[in-house]
């Protein structure tokens, strides 16, 4: 099947009350593991590659790649650019197959965020290709900024109706308390859920959650079982998913969930069996521990049988 757009598939996704997962690559395996599981629950989903994972990859290799495995299947797939700042890259995306493109401005001033989006929305749309934007910033404990001063950093509902009819982005992805990585609360995991009401009360286009991993406690104590180092580590809880699905969220974004299955389990096998020395076993353990990371996220967004 002919890879699709984001759009298309959270329109799908408004319709039915679910969320496609967005799930990061940068190799064959981590790409399998998310096509695979997939695949075998007739799931829609999103392959999203970061700005580094291209540059670790290389364009041509991440394109071909998604393209064939996804080629063969017959569940609707994306192949977008997450967090996108850099025109160069955008547009090297656009020409290389991508079918969605985050242009990600959170980070500068509104004025500036419209302008650089509106810039980007022209040529993606001239392309046939969906833009996702992000109105707000994601702050994590690292961050080290103060509840009130984080606060004032999440999105704005009135600020997000004027961001999307100025900048006709086709989804919008939101602040709401969510952080990247896997220190996301010190404490009690909090979102705002009122915020988030108000914004899909306002705002017609799809909404997306980045930093959605929830971190899960099984994994860490394995990782740190077999070596790894993860004091505090915390995530977004399964039911905090669940409920901003229920609201309205149509995208959610993982990555560190796989990161932390895929050194947890190699850190396992590797213990396990030292002498193994064959990368394809390595691997392909890995492998299978991320594809049972997204089997379980495909579950909790209600995505199964929905291809
Ligand atoms: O939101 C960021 C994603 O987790 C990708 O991270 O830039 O390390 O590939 P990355
Ligand atoms: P996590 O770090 O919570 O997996 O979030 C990933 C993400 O938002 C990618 O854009
Ligand atoms: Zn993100």
């Amino acid at each position: 099947m002919s890879l699709t757009t984001n759009l298309e598939l959270q329109k799908k996704a408004q319709q039915g009350k679910y969320a496609v997962g967005a799930f990061n690559t940068s190799n064959l395996e981590i790409t399998q593991a998310i096509l695979e599981a997939a695949a075998e629950n007739s799931s829609p989903v999103i392959i999203a590659t970061s700005q580094s994972a291209i540059e670790y990859a290389g364009i041509e290799t991440l394109s071909n790649l998604v393209r064939t495995l996804a080629g063969h299947l017959s569940i609707p797939v994306s192949l977008h650019l997450d967090h996108g700042t850099d025109y160069d890259i955008i547009i090297g995306c656009l020409r290389h197959g991508w079918t969605s493109v985050m242009i990600d401005g959170s980070h500068a001033p509104l004025e500036e965020n419209i302008a650089m989006t509106r810039e980007i929305v022209k040529v993606a749309h001239a392309a046939g290709i969906s833009v996702e934007a992000e109105l707000g910033r994601l702050v994590g404990v690292e961050d080290q900024i103060s509840v009130k001063a984080e606060d004032a950093l999440l999105t704005d509902p009135d600020e997000a109706v004027r961001f999307v009819s100025e900048t006709g982005c086709d989804t919008l992805a939101v602040a709401i308390g969510t952080s990247h990585g896997a220190y996301k609360f010190k404490g009690e995991a909090k979102l705002d859920f009122d915020r988030l009401k108000a914004i899909i009360r306002k705002v017609e286009v799809p909404l997306v959650l980045h930093g959605a991993s929830s971190v899960k406690r099984e994994i860490v104590e394995k990782g740190t079982q077999y070596g790894a180092r993860l004091p505090g580590a915390a995530g977004v809880p399964e039911e905090h998913i669940r409920k901003a699905i229920s609201l309205g969220i149509t995208k959610v974004n993982i990555d560190t969930d796989l990161r932390l299955a895929f050194t947890a389990v190699t850190r396992e096998f590797l213990a396990q069996q030292p002498e193994v020395f064959d990368p394809r076993k390595v691997l392909g353990a890995g492998r299978q521990g991320m594809k049972e990371v997204v089997k379980e996220k495909i579950a909790l967004l209600g995505s199964v049988g929905k291809a």
